[in-house]
């Protein structure tokens, strides 16, 4: 049918335009693909203009702006557009492609719907705290419906980068530290993203980015270097790659980063020899914004023409507002430098999405302004918006059981801080176009509770100044309460793209609000609005109670009050190490064991003289409002062979006073190998709702594949001997089981 379609569009195209006897020829071909059909009607510069992507006026992303991308539509030279959104502006950008252009080829427009398009859920990190995959795929899904009904088809995430540094301000927009749960959630999103079936009018295409070790720059200053062992690069930061391909992405990012020397954008060995050849992804291969003109600054090429050539070798197909491709490539081809064979492909590989899209049926399918009225911001998405947000929280300290807040009681509570009524910071970085006036705040949240409590609110001071003027209004407040909440944190420019700090404490005079509050005695919450791991010994050691809810999007407000007044028992767990001061950084759970391990006695071990090397708060941290305790770890056998699995199992009971969420986790480790092992690696986790007094078996089954590693070949292998299996609520989990592999 499809083909049939896109048959008779370019049968329709032969009849108003010069190019008939072209393109007669090219479609008499019998079994020729629609798309090469096309393709063959196409001259050199419209095909680099299917290779090209420009943005609209509408908002800037990057350092520059160009202000021709109409003109440049109308004369068939750009095939692409983002920041451009709603129903009626694609609409009629679309048109000038379809009806002032040669050969009518509709374009794609895309746009950094990160984390929900006007219905904003918690920030990336913040979502992969909740460690549920469905829920995560269901916001991912909710994005897609409310952009596609906004006219566009394609979304520049999920950002797979591992991120080891908290210094790194990306680390807000991916899923944390971990391979394991990276892959799972970069599944998760994709699927939620493209849907099951790319031609419906709800699914957009997915990108996964930033290809590729984005997240390791040096120091955390971002878009710095990258230098990392091919071991390192295989292990931890390329595998949310290859999960994305496995669950159907299809279009890739490049990174800005050089990688060991060669920058990302043309770097051949990551964007052929793994990406296409490893791999077998056939999708579109775009850049990051500028990120071939990038390279001159780089220095691995002379100038931007050379820039361009390197990056169509190495398999870019798009290039992102750089306009190299737009401007020299053609020259290129006149020279010898690119082959027709390269542009062929490059363009085919863009074409293809539009028509696996289904725009060549209708390139308006998107741009609807009925469906745009009835699904941007709908009441449903809302209300699962404030679902993942109380999943998001992750609760880091509960002193003698503080929280949940008595709501029935005439208790006075004054909120103090500058994020309790900040509508704007709630939405965090990349929030597409989420508005700040539909954000609920922590203060009408809890005003909206319909608790008994009293509340008061003071700001204190703001988040990253040196005003301390209204401390005292919010010392009297406090000394006038029963509880403190403080409400305390980053501003949302202080993570996302070029957000990297050097001091990750709480920024400003927080912490002297918070040491000021602390001094009237009053039982202190802290609720943390934060895009990376902070590191908040003081706060840690004299808080009676801190809630970490990154930034929570839309209902952020409302979520928090359900945790705080017992509405939503919190169930999050951290998906990133949370250090004691950056001189830890980077930290993570799954490190090396090193010849000199720590040992309180021996001087010469590995370790610091001034801090533990244990991180304020573990990888997979977080607590409930009940307790839950591990039994015993048992296993079906000892020892296993290559065609076995294995099963492990705990009962996990509840025994506290609340009906609670579990997120059970089993990690592994090699005792020896032919390389050395992490401590332990993630391998599992299982979410599970148990009862007050009640427990429920957990069991999880390994294969040979969950012990597999790069060996010290470079092979992927499973090597035998002895492995240890711990399954726990956190990281630090020191239950466990060992078994043998023979
Ligand atoms: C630069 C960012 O690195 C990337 O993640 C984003 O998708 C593009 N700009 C487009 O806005």
């Amino acid at each position: 049918m499809k083909n049939k379609l896109i048959f008779l569009f370019v049968l329709s195209i032969i009849g108003c335009t010069t190019a008939q006897k072209t393109t007669k020829s090219a479609i008499t071909i019998k079994n020729i693909h629609p798309v090469d059909s096309l393709l063959a009607l196409m001259t050199t510069e419209e095909k680099i203009g299917q290779m090209t992507l420009f943005t609209s006026d509408w908002e800037s992303t990057g350092p520059t702006m160009r202000d021709t991308y109409k003109a440049d539509i109308r004369a068939g030279k750009v095939g692409a557009i983002f920041n451009a959104h709603t129903a009626a502006y694609t609409r009629s950008l679309q048109k000038m492609a379809v009806e002032e252009t040669r050969l009518g080829i509709p374009l794609l427009f895309g746009y950094d719907v990160i984390h929900g398009y006007r219905t904003i859920f918690p920030i990336s990190l913040g979502e992969a705290a909740s460690w549920d995959l469905a829920a995560i795929q269901q916001a991912a899904r909710i994005g897609a419906i409310e952009a596609s009904a906004a006219g566009l088809h394609w979304t520049f995430a999920p950002m797979v980068d591992i991120a080891r540094d908290p210094r790194w301000g990306r680390i807000s927009e991916g899923a944390g530290e971990d391979t394991y749960l990276g892959n799972a959630v970069a599944g998760a999103r994709v699927k939620g993203f493209q849907g099951a079936n790319l031609t419906d009018n709800n699914t957009i295409l997915a990108c996964a980015k930033h290809f590729a070790a984005y997240g390791a720059a040096q120091a955390g200053r971002d878009y710095n270097t990258v230098d990392i062992s091919d071991r390192t690069l295989r292990e931890i930061y390329l595998p949310p790659f290859k999960a994305a391909i496995d669950a159907g992405v299809r279009t890739f990012m490049t990174s800005f980063n050089e990688l060991n020397g060669i920058p990302a954008t043309g770097n051949k060995y990551l964007l052929k020899d793994i990406l296409r050849d490893e791999w077998k992804f056939d999708g579109m291969v775009v850049t990051d914004y500028t990120s071939i003109n990038e390279m001159v600054e780089h220095g691995n090429v002379a100038n931007e023409k050379e820039a361009g050539e390197l990056a169509l070798k190495s398999g870019v197909d798009m290039d992102m507002q750089g306009a190299v491709y737009y401007k020299y490539l053609k020259k290129s081809l006149a020279e010898g430098k690119v082959t027709i064979q390269e542009i062929n492909q490059a363009a085919r590989n863009v074409l293809m999405m539009k028509y696996e899209l289904g725009l060549f049926d209708d390139p308006y399918k998107y741009s609807n302004v009925t469906r745009e009225k009835e699904l941007v911001f709908a009441e449903a998405h809302r209300k699962f918006a404030r679902r993942l947000a109380q999943k998001s929280i992750v609760l880091l300290k509960n002193k003698k059981g503080i929280l949940p807040l008595p709501q029935k009681s005439k208790k006075k509570v004054a909120v103090i801080g500058p994020l309790a009524d900040s509508q704007k910071d709630m939405l965090g970085s990349w929030s597409a176009s989420g508005h700040a006036e539909d954000c609920v705040t922590l203060k009408k949240g809890l005003q909206e509770a319909g608790s008994d409590l009293i509340f008061s609110f003071a700001k204190g001071c703001n988040i990253y100044d040196g005003d301390q003027s209204g401390f005292a209004e919010a010392k009297k407040m406090a000394n006038d309460a029963d509880y403190i909440i403080l409400s305390l944190g980053e501003n949302r420019g202080m993570s996302g793209e070029a957000a990297s700090r050097s001091n990750i404490g709480l920024p400003g005079h927080q912490l002297e609000l918070a040491k000021m509050c602390k001094k009237t005695g009053k039982p202190m919450i802290v609720v943390l609005s934060n895009g990376r791991p902070l590191a908040i010994p003081w706060i840690a050691e004299n808080a009676d109670a801190i809630v970490e809810t990154w930034f929570l999007g839309t209902e952020a407000g409302h979520a928090m009050a359900d945790v705080l007044l017992g509405k939503y028992n919190p169930s999050g767990k951290l998906p990133v190490t949370f250090p004691r001061n950056v001189g830890q950084v980077p930290i993570f759970y799954n490190a090396k064991h090193t010849g000199r391990p720590f040992d309180a006695k021996n001087k010469y071990t590995s370790k610091y003289l001034d801090v533990p090397n244990t991180p304020l708060y573990p990888f997979g941290y977080g607590l409930s409002y009940t307790s839950f305790d591990y039994g015993k770890i048992t296993t079906d056998k000892r020892r296993f062979t290559q065609s076995d699995s294995i099963n492990i199992s705990v009962i996990i009971k509840n025994t506290g006073d609340y009906d609670g969420t579990e997120t059970v986790q089993l990690y592994i480790h090699d005792l020896v190998g032919s390389v050395t092992r992490p401590v332990k690696e993630l391998k599992g986790f299982q979410q599970v709702k148990i009862k007050k007094g009640a427990y429920k078996t957990v069991t999880f089954t390994l294969t040979k594949e969950d012990f597999m590693f790069y060996d010290k070949n470079m092979k992927w292998t499973i090597e035998p001997g002895k492995f240890d299996i711990y399954v726990g609520t956190n990281s630090s989990a020191k239950d466990k089981v060992t078994i043998t592999y023979f």
